[in-house]
């Protein structure tokens, strides 16, 4: 079964929470929450207050994306605004084994990202520690980018080498890119852009439908 994880960096922010009871409703299976430290990555978004605030707007689970130096910082602060995945990027944390620790220390699930740049060996002594790898198909940044095609053969190898682990693909997922990332072996896909400029529902099930 394939899960849906619409990112809200393409919602209204305006009406933040309107638009996670919106997509809830249309049929996600997680919310994936993008944060921004306009250090890791070239741009900047929302922090724990803003989590916290819809939190109670939704009972999915909540994927929060950390795009930020040093996630370590910041892990018991993510978790208190209610985070039930913490995903950290592999280039942005020193000790990225104790940084995995730490969130799984917290009883919830622990993700790890990889850059379109990366190779999959930076995880691979990690893999039987973690619930979920993040395959990076764009640059981490923004919305609305192009799939870069070569995520495909990562998303492979690390299939290869753990037929259970979650393997979520990030970045210019549509109904023509998911059906490739389905086939390689992923399993959630997160999308933004695709979602957002549509009807929610209609396009969560013009995903789900693939
Ligand atoms: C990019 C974020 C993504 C982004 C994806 O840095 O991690 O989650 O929202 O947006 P789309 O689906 O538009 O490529
Ligand atoms: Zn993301």
């Amino acid at each position: 079964m394939i899960k849906i994880a619409p990112s809200i960096l393409s919602a209204d922010f305006s009406k933040l929470g309107e638009e996670v009871i919106q997509i809830s409703k249309a049929g996600a299976d997680y919310i994936h929450i993008d944060v921004m430290d306009g250090n890791f990555v070239p741009n900047i978004t929302f922090g724990p207050a803003v989590i916290k605030s819809i939190r109670d707007k939704s009972d999915k689970i909540f994927d929060v994306h950390l795009m930020i130096d040093a996630p370590e910082r910041y892990l018991q602060n993510f978790y208190d605004a209610g985070a039930d995945i913490i995903t950290v990027h592999v280039e942005a944390t020193k000790h990225l084994h104790r940084t995995i620790q730490m969130i799984k220390s917290l009883g919830i699930k622990a993700g790890v990202s990889i850059n379109p740049a990366t190779p999959v060996e930076m995880i691979k002594y990690v893999l039987s520690e973690i619930d979920m790898v993040l395959v990076m198909s764009v640059n981490p940044g923004f919305g609305g980018q192009k799939f870069i095609n070569s995520s495909l053969e990562k998303i492979k190898e690390i299939r290869t080498l753990s037929k259970t682990i979650d393997i979520q693909v990030d970045g210019g997922i549509n109904k023509d890119t998911i059906k490739q990332c389905i086939s390689a072996g992923a399993n959630i896909f997160v999308a933004g852009s695709y979602i957002f400029s549509g009807d929610y529902k209609e396009r969560i099930n013009s995903l789900k439908e693939v």
